[in-house]
């Protein structure tokens, strides 16, 4: 895999409009998207790449009708039934970002069993972002630092450190961002890791968004010209 290429994060939109569009109802599409992570983790772990980020619930997702908001919450656990198995024999690390205490119970215990039996694993890192939102997280790494001045661990914060408060302090910065589904948001998510990221809009929704196309999405990342502010060499 291109060294360049660390961290991809993907916003996963589109499985509810795509079941609409099968007369099938919103959970159907949550449904295929959870299997979709599977293939999509599974070829990323093959091309090298080291972490997959993916939006699976946002802080503002609990604004959603009760029946989904609860169907989102046994996702983990009909994913991990399925797949747990082929995530080991591959290597893959499960991790979470987000505000872990606000899940259900339920979900909470099926990713930490996930999190806890994987933790040895060697290779890509597959980060579910659970009631996950950047401003939230930025507000949290505030108060983390305002914690570290008051006991006399910090004083003169620059850029740099800002990243060890973030929830994705162990990641690094974003290097390609995807979001499915034709929408051109970023929706709260990894504001400040994706400062200098590559963006790339692709049309299907997520359900239908195949290994061919993170192919595709990868090829044209390597096309582009990533100067981070500076000139051309
Ligand atoms: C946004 O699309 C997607 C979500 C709110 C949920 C995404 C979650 C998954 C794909 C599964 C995650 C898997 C695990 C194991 C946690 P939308 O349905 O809001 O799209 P719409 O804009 O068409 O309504």
């Amino acid at each position: 895999m291109l060294d360049t290429l660390n961290h991809v994060a993907i916003i996963m939109d589109g499985n509810g409009r795509w079941a609409k569009s099968q007369n099938k109802k919103r959970t159907f599409g949550h449904y295929h998207g959870a299997n979709n992570v599977r293939d999509i983790a599974l070829h990323a772990n093959e091309l090298g790449i080291k972490v997959l980020t993916l939006y699976a619930f946002s802080t503002e997702n609990w604004k959603r009708p009760l029946e989904e908001v609860e169907y989102l919450m046994k996702l983990p656990a009909v994913f991990f039934d399925r797949f747990m198995d082929e995530l080991m024999q591959n290597q893959i690390k499960v991790e979470c970002i987000g505000h872990f205490h606000r899940l259900a119970p339920q979900t909470r215990k099926v990713l930490q069993r996930a999190i806890e039996q994987s933790k040895n694993n060697t290779k890509m890192k597959l980060v579910f972002a659970m009631d996950y939102g950047s401003r939230d997280e930025i507000v949290e790494a505030m108060k983390k630092y305002a914690e570290d001045v008051k006991n006399g661990k910090e004083n003169n914060l620059v850029e740099a450190d800002v990243a060890k408060y973030l929830m994705t302090s162990d990641y690094g910065d974003v290097d390609l961002l995807i979001r499915t589904s034709n929408e051109k948001r970023i929706s709260n998510f990894l504001l400040w890791q994706i400062a200098y990221a590559e963006l790339i809009f692709v049309d299907k929704p997520w359900p239908l968004f195949t290994s061919q196309d993170l192919d595709t999405c990868i090829l044209e990342y390597t096309q582009r010209d990533r100067r981070f502010g500076g000139l051309k060499k």
